[in-house]
């Protein structure tokens, strides 16, 4: 596996199609892996899997955690080489965020949901989720259906500007509790932990119930996490374009002391 730190070392490197994108922000995990393993059996062994690793500072308000996000690089090329990348790419903040750099604005979707309360985030994700399609130029990109406000996003400007680019999603990955794998994990303590692992939980149940938005916080309210963690549980009619994703999901986020966790699931 290679890896490469800057822009003109990437662009001497790729080769011919198909080049399959997995966009993360590092701290990989079995969450991550899954999407590259996923890239892995799109291209067998004639493309080129490339992982990027950048901690965005354009999808992060100003007191969310941008200095605090794990960093952990060296750990992350063992990862990305265990579940069969071939390229690990770390681009730095001058290149990406330089004077080239299109800033998008995200479509009305991208104020509600995450968007409301973290005013911004998606326009930091789509501007810098664009800059990578630029420089990659791949086939397909890997987006993982945890994030699912953002792959909807994210497929919308794909259709817009990258019309030949695949976006395909990866189904959530869970540790053995239920809970969603998240980079974000690591700030739960054991205590808290066993909470989250209470969302999955109500979501699978609430999924069953007529009124799945009301049935989830029930739940949650019945293992003492308070209304006012469970920042939203919305019912969401999947668009045209995420058909694929089932008619409708059930999205939350939740926090968890200070961590917000989110994770949705297929209704119907
Ligand atoms: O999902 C993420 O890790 C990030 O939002 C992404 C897509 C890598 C853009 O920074």
């Amino acid at each position: 596996m290679k890896v490469i730190q800057s822009i003109a070392q990437l662009k001497s490197e790729l080769s011919k199609l198909p080049r399959i994108l997995v966009p993360t922000m590092g701290a990989l995990h079995s969450g991550h892996g899954e999407l590259i393993r996923v890239a892995r059996t799109i291209t067998n062994t004639s493309g080129e899997v490339i992982v990027s690793v950048f901690v965005n500072p354009l999808q992060f308000g100003a007191n969310e955690d941008f200095s605090k996000y794990p960093r952990t690089y060296e750990q992350d090329i063992k990862t990305a080489q265990e579940y069969g990348a071939d390229v690990i790419w770390f681009p730095s903040a001058e290149e990406l965020l330089s004077d080239e750099l299109v800033r998008l604005i995200s479509p009305e979707f991208g104020n509600t949901l995450e968007g409301k309360f973290r005013p911004g985030h998606f326009d930091g994700v789509l501007t810098i989720v664009n800059r990578l399609f630029e420089l990659v130029q791949p086939t397909h990109a890997i987006f993982g259906v945890k994030d699912l406000q953002q792959l909807i996003l994210v497929r919308e400007m794909t259709i817009e500007k990258w019309p030949k680019l695949a976006i395909v999603p990866v189904e959530t990955i869970r540790d053995e509790s239920g809970l969603a794998l998240s980079s974000r994990n690591k700030y739960l303590s054991s205590t808290e932990l066993v909470l989250a692992a209470e969302i999955n939980k109500a979501l699978n149940r609430a999924a069953l119930n007529p009124d799945p938005e009301t049935s989830f916080k029930k739940l949650l309210f019945s293992v003492g996490i308070q209304e006012a963690a469970i920042d939203y549980a919305i019912r969401l009619k999947m668009p045209n374009h995420c058909e694929d994703l089932g008619k409708e999901r059930l999205v939350v986020a939740v926090r968890i002391g200070t961590t917000r966790l989110l994770d949705n699931i297929a209704l119907n």
